[in-house]
C-alpha cells in the first residue's frame, strides 16, 4: 500500500494536474512551473504527485497532495481517480538508459506498463468528467538509433521520422510510449459500441540530454555533460565515459521546462504532429570540457576521457542533432541559449551558487 501525505483534503473531487516521477530531474523544474498556474476556466487545478520516493520538503511545498508509490500499482492510480478531477496528467516516471540496460524487463514494466496505466487512468478521468485530458509525456532521443558511426555522421540533424530503429530498452520503451500515446488518443477501443472519442489530447516532446544547475541526474547516458560541469566547478576529478569527438544534442533545464509549457499551452488545431524534437546546442564532449575549461580555469587538468564501450555504443546510436523544425513552426519552439549563453547566463551562475564557489575566477 502505497503511503499516502495530503496537504489538500482530497475528499472532494477537485480538478488536479497529476505529475509522476515529480521527484525526479524534470519535475523538479517542472512543479514550480505548474505550482499555481491558472487554466483555461480561471483556475488554478491542484497539482498531485507521484514519486516512488517521498519528496523532498521544497518540492512537497509546490504541490497539493503528494504520494510515494509505484505507477504499476494500479490500486494507487485508482485510488487517484476516485479523490480527484484529473484534467492534466505529466508522466515522467521512467528508468533512464543506463539504468534500464541492467534491468530490461524491469524497465519495460516500467516505462510500458507505467504507461498504459497512466493513460488508461486518463481515458477513465475523461469518461468520467467528459472532458479529454491533456497528456504529456516526454519522450526522448534514445528513441532514435543509427547503425554506426558513418551512418551518424552521415544522418546529421535527424527529423522525428528517420531512424526510429533504437538500440536501448529505454529508446524502445519511448518508442512504444509515443505509439501507445497516438493510439489511446485517437484510436482507442476502436470496436467499442460504448467507445468514447478522443479521451487524450496526448503532447511529446523528443529530449536530447538535459543539463540542470541544480541536480545531477543518474542512471542515464547523457549524464556525462552535467556530470562534467557538476565536477569541475566542485573542483573534483571526472572520468568521462564518452570519448571526445562524441557529439549529441544538449538543452538546459530551464528551456525543457518551457518547451513543456509552450506544447501544452499551444492549441491543438497548431499541432500537425503528436512528437517534436527539440534542441539548443550540440557540441562535442570535448568542445564541452574546452569551454567549461574558460570558465574554471584548470579544470581542464582534472577530466580524463576513459570511454565506457558500452555506454558509448549506446551515445553512438543517437543522432549528433536533431531537426527541431516542426516543433519551431507549430508551436514556436525557440532554444533561449547557444553553448556560450548557457555557460554564462546559466550554468556558471548557478552551479557557483548551489557549490558556494563565487571566488572561481573564469578565463574569458
Ligand atoms: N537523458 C536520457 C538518458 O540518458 C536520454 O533521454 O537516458
Amino acid at each position: 500500500m502505497a503511503e499516502v501525505t495530503t496537504k489538500a483534503s482530497g475528499a472532494r473531487r477537485d480538478r488536479a494536474i497529476l505529475v509522476t516521477g515529480a521527484g525526479g530531474e524534470l519535475g523538479h523544474g517542472l512543479l514550480r512551473s505548474l505550482s499555481g498556474q491558472v487554466d483555461e476556466h480561471g483556475e488554478a487545478p491542484c497539482v498531485v504527485a507521484i514519486d516512488i520516493r517521498e519528496l523532498p520538503a521544497e518540492q512537497k511545498s509546490l504541490c497539493d497532495d503528494s504520494f510515494s508509490g509505484d505507477v504499476c500499482d494500479e490500486g494507487l492510480l485508482s485510488r487517484l481517480l476516485a479523490s480527484y478531477e484529473i484534467c492534466e496528467i505529466y508522466h515522467l516516471a521512467a528508468l533512464l538508459s543506463t539504468r534500464a540496460e541492467f534491468a530490461p524487463e524491469t524497465a519495460h514494466s516500467v516505462n510500458v506498463g507505467g504507461t498504459i496505466n497512466l493513460l488508461k487512468l486518463a481515458a477513465e478521468a475523461a469518461t468520467s468528467h467528459g472532458r479529454c485530458v491533456k497528456f504529456f509525456f516526454p519522450s526522448s532521443i534514445a528513441a532514435y538509433g543509427l547503425a554506426d558511426l558513418e551512418t551518424k555522421s552521415a544522418a546529421g540533424a535527424v527529423t522525428e521520422h528517420q531512424h526510429c530503429t533504437p538500440h536501448t530498452m529505454y529508446g524502445c520503451n519511448k518508442l512504444s510510449g509515443e505509439n501507445l500515446g497516438r493510439y489511446y488518443a485517437g484510436h482507442y477501443r476502436k470496436l467499442a459500441k460504448d467507445r468514447i472519442r478522443n479521451p487524450i489530447d496526448f503532447r511529446s516532446i523528443r529530449f536530447p540530454g538535459i543539463i540542470s544547475a541544480e541536480t545531477v541526474p543518474s542512471g542515464g547516458t547523457s549524464d556525462y555533460g552535467p556530470e562534467m560541469i557538476h565536477a569541475a566547478v566542485k573542483g573534483e576529478p571526472y572520468a568521462c565515459f564518452v570519448r571526445p569527438d562524441t557529439r549529441i544534442p544538449f538543452m538546459t533545464m530551464p528551456e525543457a521546462v518551457d518547451s513543456i509549457s509552450r506544447l501544452m499551452a499551444a492549441p491543438a488545431e497548431a499541432l500537425g504532429t503528436s512528437v517534436y524534437n527539440v534542441r539548443s546546442f550540440s557540441p562535442s564532449a570535448e568542445e564541452f570540457m574546452q569551454l567549461l575549461q574558460l570558465h574554471v580555469p584548470g579544470s581542464g587538468e582534472h577530466i580524463e576521457f576513459d570511454p565506457d564501450h558500452a555506454r558509448q555504443s549506446i551515445v553512438d546510436s543517437w543522432p549528433e542533432d536533431v531537426d527541431d523544425s516542426a516543433a519551431r513552426n507549430d508551436w514556436g519552439w525557440e532554444p533561449a541559449h547557444d553553448l556560450h549563453s548557457a555557460f554564462e547566463e546559466y550554468f556558471m551562475p548557478v552551479i557557483k551558487t548551489m557549490y558556494g564557489k563565487h571566488d572561481v575566477q573564469e578565463n574569458r
